[in-house]
């Protein structure tokens, strides 16, 4: 079953969209055959039907015996795409405060250079019993390998050398790097990046898997959904394939705007926006070209930025992600004093109200705003539609970086503050 159903009708015609039909099958096409540009990071594509299963079971053996040892927190070290999607998953999937359904805390460290944020989380697990998953493709950057030398030491105080290397778990590239050198040396349990995988297209690869096997999400279903919404977003057809509908859509919508705001009406979607700002960021902000990706959460935003998006410049358009059926739901019940005056809203549920929002808003922002909108319904915030979502965005992104005719899967800017923090460093 579908679990995304997407809206168009307040944003762009269909005729519109059609046009780009001929553009669309060509891009698909060579991404099929693999001639697109940056065509050796395309691995992410199939993921989903293509996975190492023997990985796969070897991620989930190491998550239960971490279970069994009765690990408290797993120290998540990365940054960038070695982080947004487990968070964002994690978040969406269990909420951000679960109760017994999350096996083990997970935290994130490296993610930042902060003293203060990584004194903190260094106080934070040093009574706790905790085990170390460090990321990183390059296996060189700086923000996790700080992180991860105090993390390493503080584990091997605590519980000593060798028990400490059964509880750190270095997810790399197969063959090269630092961070592999290292791992080899300390003989940690490996898991493998391909070559072909981008940081922030690797959510439904080890990087995000064994985090989320750790907290006890079912990672086999995120696949099935993955693999499920792939069946459709793999197809050229602009009249069915909804990925491709929503990138060709905020390319029209990009002539006019700067900006697109992903906006949802939940919570513990903030950093689902995070990981999509940072797959539609890198991939398209190149040769002066792309959307700048902002985000908000709605209802609470709406009280901040709800101003400047209904008056403001006409500087963005909103693509909005609503839940069709939440996981938990509250019905408002009578008050017989009704002092709050909120009786009108008796046996209504709360996510009734937050529709009601969410239409009024749509309405306002649309009609009276004159700001586009994009809406997806998402059925539902469990494993399965969460591998939706990463598939149609992850699509969508590509097509979208294509369309604009540049590389989707480099980086070249990041390298920049890089290059200068190293020579101010004095790094040789
Ligand atoms: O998308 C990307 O490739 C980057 O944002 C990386 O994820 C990020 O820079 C972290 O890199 P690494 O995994 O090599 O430490």
């Amino acid at each position: 079953m579908k679990k995304i159903t997407l809206n168009l009708k307040n944003a762009v015609k269909e005729e519109e969209i059609l046009k780009f039909q001929e553009q669309v099958t060509k891009i698909n096409n060579s991404m099929e055959d693999f001639s697109a540009i940056g065509s050796d990071f395309l691995g992410w594509k199939d993921l989903p039907e293509n996975s190492n299963w023997k990985e796969i079971n070897q991620i989930k053996k190491s998550a239960s015996e971490l279970h069994s040892k009765k690990i408290e927190v797993l120290v998540v070290i990365g940054i960038g795409g070695s982080y947004l999607g487990a968070k964002a998953a994690l978040d969406v999937i269990q909420g951000l405060r679960p109760g017994k359904e999350r096996k083990m805390e997970v935290i994130f460290a490296g993610t930042s250079i902060s003293s203060n944020d990584l004194y903190q989380l260094l106080k934070y697990v040093e009574n706790k019993r905790f085990a170390i998953n460090v990321i990183s493709k390059s296996g060189t950057t700086t923000e996790p390998a700080i992180a991860f030398r105090f993390f390493k030491s503080l584990l091997e105080s605590k519980v000593g050398v060798e028990e400490a290397q059964k509880l750190i778990f270095a997810t790399t590239d197969a063959n090269k790097g630092t961070l592999f050198e290292l791992a080899k040396i300390k003989n940690y349990q490996k898991f493998v990046i391909l070559d072909n995988i981008g940081g922030r297209f690797s959510v439904l690869s080890p990087v995000g898997l064994f985090p989320l096997a750790c907290a006890g999400i079912d990672i086999d279903e995120i696949l099935k959904g993955a693999a499920e919404a792939n069946e459709i977003y793999k197809q050229d057809s602009l009249a069915t394939n909804d990925a491709y509908r929503y990138a060709v859509s905020r390319f029209i919508l990009g002539q006019q705007y700067k900006s697109e705001m992903l906006v949802s009406y939940e919570p513990n979607f903030a950093f689902f926006n995070e990981w999509w700002k940072q797959l539609f960021g890198e991939s398209e902000g190149k040769n002066e070209k792309g959307l700048l990706p902002t985000s908000a959460i709605f209802s609470t935003d709406l009280h901040s930025l709800g101003q400047y998006i209904q008056e403001g410049s006409k500087v963005l358009f909103e693509t909005v992600i609503t839940l069709k059926n939440p996981t938990h739901d509250l019905l408002i019940t009578e008050d017989e004093e009704n002092l709050d005056k909120l009786n009108y809203l008796m046996d209504k549920t709360v996510h009734f109200v937050n529709n009601a929002a969410f239409e009024a808003t749509m309405d306002a922002h649309v009609n009276v705003g004159k700001v586009p909108n994009i809406h997806l319904l998402l059925e539902d915030s469990l494993e399965k539609s969460f591998g939706w979502l990463v598939m149609f965005f992850e699509r969508a992104c590509a097509i979208s970086a294509y369309l604009l005719g540049v590389n989707p899967f480099n980086q070249p800017g990041v390298e920049v503050y890089k290059s200068n923090m190293f020579k101010i460093l004095g790094k040789k």
